[in-house]
This record gives C-alpha cells, structure tokens and sequence, in this order.
C-alpha cells in the first residue's frame, strides 16, 4: 500500500473515499441536517455512514466514522477507527483511500496510529485462496492542512513497523508443510539481504559440535533439520555499550512429540513459531530505522515431531550450558529450545535479553487472550519493556518468578525437569528460562494467548497478530541504560 501524506484542504483531496471521524454528542453541521435528524450518524465507535458524491468536495465518497467520546479517544483508537474503516472500504471495492486529520488529532502520534492502523487492516491471511478478485487498498493518504511538523517522519516510522508486522503475520500464518525450520531460515537470508543485516545459521552439525543438547533433542523427531538462525543489526554510532538480544521460539510446527497433543486445534500449532517470526519482523524494522545500540535476533528453529527416532520421556539431554535436563513430557519443548538459544546469546556478547514464545496453554488460562504474561528477572528492564507495551497498545501483564517455585523442576535423576506439574505452568515454564538466562537482565513474554486472533475484529482480520513486535522496536529505538 503506497503511503502519503498531503496538506491541502480537505475539499481538494482527491480520492475515493475520505474518512471523517466524529465525535459521539457532538453534532456536525457538515454532513446536512437530514442524516443528523435522523439519527442516521450517531458517532458512536465504529458506526460507519458512507456519503457518495459528497458536493463541493473532490473526494468521490466521504466515510463519516463514528470515534466515540472525545474525551476517551486516543492514538489507539484512531488505529482501529482506520483499520476498521479500511477493511470497510476494502468490502466495497474502494482502492484509494485517505484520512482528515484536524485540530487536536493532527499530530505525530495520530498520524502514526493511523498509518499502522490502514496497512494492519488491511492485511489478509488469503495467501492460499485462489479466487483472482481479491481486493486491495492501493493507497492510504493522511490528510493534514496545514499539518504540524514532525508528521512526514512518524508516518514513514509507523510504515515500516506495520509492513514489518504485517511480514510477521504472513509468515506466522504459514502451514507448516510450506513453512519448515528451512523456510525460516530462507525467510532469514532474504530479509538479510533485502534489509542489510549480518545472518549466520547455526545448523545441525555446528550445534552438535557446540552441545545443544537440548535444541538438537527436540529436533531429532523430525525429517526436517533443525537451525539455528542469527540476525544482526550495528548501529553506525553507538549512544552504548548495551546490545540486546531478542530471542524467538521458532517452533514450525508442534505436534506434542510422543506426548503428543490432542487432534482438536493442532492446526494451530503452525504459529508456534509467531515468537520467532516477531524477532525476524522487529529486526525488520531496526534495520530500517536505525536505533543507537547493538541487537541481535536469535531464533532456534525446530519441527517437534513423534516417530521411530524422536526424543522419549524420560530421556536425559545435556543442554548447551552443561545442565542435565529430564525430559518429563515432549510437549514442553519450547522451553528446551530456547534454553540453548538463550547460553548461546549470552556467549555471543548480549547484554539484555527479551524473548518472545508461544510457551503455554496455561498462560491463556491465567490471562485470556488479552494480555501478553510478562516474567522479569531484573526490575529496570521489566518497566521498560512495559512502558513500550504501554506506549505501544500492546497489553502485558507481569507475572511471578520468584525461586521458591523452583522445587517445582525438581528431577529425581538430572539437574531440572522440564515440567513443573499442573499448577501455575506459566510461571514454571518461565522458571525454567530463567535457569538458562542466568544472571543477565532477561525479559520473558509468553505470547501463546496473543500471537493468534481466534474471532476477527473489524479492525483486524483472523489469525496472526505480530505481538509483540511493536513493544520490542520502541524498545530499541527509545533505549536508555
Ligand atoms: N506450543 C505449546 C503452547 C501453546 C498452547 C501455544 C496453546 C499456543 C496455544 C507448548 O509447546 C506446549 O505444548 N506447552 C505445554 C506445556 C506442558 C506440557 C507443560 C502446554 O501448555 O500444555
Ligand atoms: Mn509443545
Ligand atoms: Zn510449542
């Protein structure tokens, strides 16, 4: 979708459908008294009346968009005022599009919200349809007279983050017999190469040779070779010595192991890599907007799978770091992947480290499907990644880590378990990490409730999310140490 942004007046935006927010008990002589009257436009949030011909206007047709109270609107609200309007639209066959940003709401930051809210909404998880009318929204224009400076940067900065969440949710959409660890690490080379970052892959023979056990145990199930992907970003001018390090569990598919999962909804687990593909999306959009620190994007890569050769309950792994792991059940293999993406970053020179997993159903039980479940280690991080989310509309919520739930882990024959038994397994599975993350200042998201929209909103189709990409790129671009 081609992006722009223009000053003139509203009347002279040519286009072929302008979108007017109003505000709900605030009446609007613009629109004629009729659809007033009649009650027709309410503004109340998302109530949508479209005007053809609108006279003395170039715009072919005006979307008058409910946005609710003024008193509670906000960027987020505009993002799904847009989003909401463009799918809209887009039902309509409109191919052009454009936006009246006035007064109060001509700023940077509702500009931005804007931009993302069209290009998330227009994203549609249709790849594999083969209908040939599928619609499109060609172009998105903000139209600001007269605009505030500091519009034409938050709008390029807010394009290349949704195109690169957008990126995240194709590819966290993609069925596992089209998306192997193979593909992840095509999908790593070519964003390499298209973004200018440094990639290296780790692949079977070089993690045995390092001792991966962990990593390489999940994967042994599987036809399919496992990787271990690297990307890295440098900035031309370091403001520090930090380097983060964003590790994401790219698991293409996962069908439980020998412990295998149920038959109802194991569909879904193509998207247990939609924390990896968050890292690959977020280093996307560095690349593009250059923050002043050192990140690196780890995203060990597996397909965990039952068969004559896979890895047994019971089995004893040595994982990269030199703990013996008990592997109690098969299924909680994310943990074990990571465990080893996680020493590796810490050898590697990172500094922080913040993952992203679709790690547990138990953290849907504890939190929905509204909050990303938050573990900290260290509090200065914790509340910077929180005030990211915060800024970002990304909601996250922190849970407990505290050691006593360790003897949760316990084995009888290795140094940790791998599962914690049936209570609090969000926070077990995190202890788990943390054993792994050791003493560096470590953030943990368990995305498993949020990476995947069961029920479409009209703001956003079904199906991949790209959480929590946008938290992780204000992260980096607003780094203080
Ligand atoms: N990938 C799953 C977690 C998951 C569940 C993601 C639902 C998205 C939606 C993970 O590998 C898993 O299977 N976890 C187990 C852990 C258990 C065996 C301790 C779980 O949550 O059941
Ligand atoms: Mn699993
Ligand atoms: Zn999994």
């Amino acid at each position: 979708m081609q992006i722009t942004l223009e000053q003139k007046p509203l009347p002279q935006i040519e286009t072929g459908a302008l979108i007017v927010p109003v505000f709900e008990g605030e009446p609007e002589a613009r629109f004629g008294a009729a659809s007033l009257d009649s009650g027709e436009i309410t503004g109340k949030p998302l109530d949508f009346t479209l005007l053809h011909n609108p006279p003395d206007m170039a715009a072919k047709r005006v979307l008058v968009a409910g946005a609710g109270k003024r008193e509670k609107f906000d960027a987020a609200e505009l993002r799904k005022l847009v989003g909401a309007a463009v799918r809209h639209l887009k039902g309509k066959s409109v191919t052009r599009i454009a936006l009246a940003l006035e007064g109060a709401e001509a700023t940077p930051e509702f500009a931005a919200a804007a931009v993302e809210g069209a290009i998330l909404g227009e994203f549609e998880p249709d790849r594999y349809k083969t209908d040939d009318d599928k619609k499109t929204v060609e172009s998105f224009t903000v139209a600001a007279p007269g605009s505030a400076a500091g519009l034409r940067d938050a709008v390029d900065r807010a394009q290349a983050i949704a195109e690169a969440q957008n990126f995240t949710r194709a590819l966290a959409n993609e069925p596992a017999n089209k998306l192997t660890p193979n593909g992840m690490v095509e999908a790593a080379r070519s964003t390499a190469a298209e973004c200018g970052l440094a990639c290296e892959v780790l692949d079977r023979e070089a993690m045995e040779k390092l001792g991966m056990g962990a990593l390489l145990g999940v994967a042994q199930g599987s036809a399919e070779p496992p990787a271990l992907i690297v990307l890295g970003y440098r900035p031309a001018a370091p403001s520090t010595a930090s380097h983060l390090g964003l590790v994401g569990k790219g698991v293409t598919f996962d069908s439980g192991g020998i412990s295998i999962k149920p038959a109802d909804g194991m569909e879904k687990m193509k998207y247990d890599m939609a924390g990896g593909a968050a890292m690959m999306g977020a280093m996307r959009a560095i690349a593009a907007l250059k923050p002043a620190l050192a990140v690196t994007a780890f995203i060990p890569c597996v397909e965990n799978m039952p068969g004559s050769r896979a890895q047994r309950p019971g089995d004893i792994v040595t994982a990269l770091s030199g703990k013996t792991i008990e592997v109690i059940n098969t299924d909680a293999e994310g943990r074990l992947i990571l465990a080893d993406a996680l020493t590796y970053a810490r050898r590697q020179g990172c500094t922080h480290l913040v993952d992203a997993a679709t790690l547990t159903g138990a953290v849907v039980v504890a939190l929905g499907h509204l909050n990303v479940g938050l573990f900290a280690n260290q509090d200065g991080l914790r509340d910077r990644v929180l005030a990211a989310a915060k800024a970002e509309g990304e909601r996250m919520w922190p849970l407990p880590l505290e050691d006593d739930y360790k003897e949760y882990l316990k084995s009888a024959f290795a140094d940790i378990s791998n599962v914690g038994g049936r209570w609090g397994g969000a926070i077990t599975a995190a202890i788990f990490l943390k054993e792994f993350a050791e003493e560096m200042p470590w953030v943990h998201l368990d995305i498993a409730g949020t990476a995947w929209l069961d029920d479409g909103k009209p703001y956003m189709a079904k199906g991949p999310t790209g959480v929590p990409l946008r938290t992780l790129v204000r992260l980096a671009l607003d780094w203080k140490d």
